[in-house]
């Protein structure tokens, strides 16, 4: 069968960046289908992952998402279909590339997935939850990263304070002996935030909790050059693979053109080298990325063109480099 890839645009400035990856796609050949997601979904079908969206996520080789949510929606209404995928494909190891560093951030527990509720009180809680194997292997994924780059790892967590901490350092200090190789430091996360913010070029490999690598990943897209940059891919043991922008669907920016396709391409580069099988194609994908944010930037890096100029110039270098 051929290659496919299951597109959820989304809502806000989702489907706008989506756009210009699916050009990118018709110019390497590789066939793809929109699907419903998000509060787009919510509109259309009454629910934000529909069954549909769900079996073409399942049965593609790497699924795009663009964004979710937006002030119309009920809050969370939206997020939770994104949730929903990413626990259903379990993609528990999430990369997050910014400048030199990389963030690989558990994706499918910690406080995003624990036990939550309200109480008669009227105390409400979400709770922060690991067992030991979901951290053991995120943090091998993590191991291995920082082998086959600086072999540099810091792990970050918050031990000094939470239960959930004191798992995590334990079993990624015991994973360190398979890793003789690798240098593994461990940072309490305050610190580490204020650390990426000084000195972002001290880094290399980071892992961590689900919230954590929430938060450090917008610092880090902050600290190189905005969130209009960063991709994420969001990988299990066996494909498909979710990836998406780091950022969301910027409501205060939908519909005027002014959204960085970049951050999107970028994850479809990251698709081609993750669960497609397209090492070549990938690094053409960003070598045309590169090329059109010097030539034609876009507004949040200091320039005035379009999402439609910017995908114009990009796919215009990635044909001239595909032939
Ligand atoms: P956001 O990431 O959507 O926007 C933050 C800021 O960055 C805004 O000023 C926005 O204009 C700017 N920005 C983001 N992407 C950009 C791009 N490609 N080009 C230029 N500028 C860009 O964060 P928010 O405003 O806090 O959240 C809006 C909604 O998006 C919320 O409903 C949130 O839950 C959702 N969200 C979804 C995802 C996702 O689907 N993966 C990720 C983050 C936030
Ligand atoms: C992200 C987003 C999501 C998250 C939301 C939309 C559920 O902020 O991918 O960074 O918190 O994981
Ligand atoms: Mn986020």
């Amino acid at each position: 069968m051929a290659t496919s890839v299951a597109c959820l645009p989304g809502d806000g400035i989702g489907p706008e960046v989506m756009a210009e990856a699916t050009r990118a796609l018709d110019a390497l050949g590789i066939e793809h289908a929109e699907h419903p997601f998000g509060g787009a979904a919510i509109d259309a079908l009454g629910t934000p992952l529909p069954e549909e969206t769900l079996v073409a996520a399942r049965e593609a080789d790497a699924v795009l998402v663009g964004a979710v949510g937006g002030p119309q929606w009920e809050p969370g209404a939206c997020e939770k279909g994104l949730i929903d995928l990413r626990a259903a494909l379990e993609v528990y190891a999430n990369l997050r590339p910014a400048g030199n560093l990389l963030i690989v951030r558990e994706l499918v527990g910690g406080l995003y997935y624990g036990a939550r509720g309200t109480r008669a009180d009227g105390t409400v809680f979400d709770t922060c939850e690991y067992t030991p194997a979901q951290v053991e292997r995120v943090a091998r994924r993590a191991f291995e990263l920082a082998r086959s780059r600086s072999g540099k790892l810091v792990s970050v967590d918050k031990a000094n304070v939470m239960e959930t901490g004191r798992l995590w350092r334990r079993v990624v200090s015991e994973l360190a002996t398979d890793y003789p190789d690798v240098e593994l430091k461990h940072g309490l996360v305050d610190s580490v935030a204020m650390w990426i913010v000084m000195h972002p070029e001290e880094f290399d490999v980071l892992v961590m909790e689900n919230t954590f690598g929430d938060i450090l990943s917008d610092v880090a897209a902050g600290v190189s050059g905005g969130l209009g940059l960063a991709a994420s891919a969001s990988l299990g043991d066996g494909a498909p693979g979710i990836f998406e922008p780091v950022h969301g669907s910027a409501p205060d920016i939908a519909g005027t053109g002014a959204a960085n396709p970049a951050a999107m391409l970028r994850s479809l580069a990251l698709a081609l080298e993750h669960s497609l099988g397209e090492p070549e194609q990938a690094r053409r994908v960003e070598e045309a990325v590169d090329a059109t944010l010097a030539s034609t930037p876009t507004r949040d890096v200091g320039g005035t063109a379009t999402t439609r100029e910017f995908g114009d110039a990009a796919l215009e270098a990635l044909q001239v480099a595909v032939g």
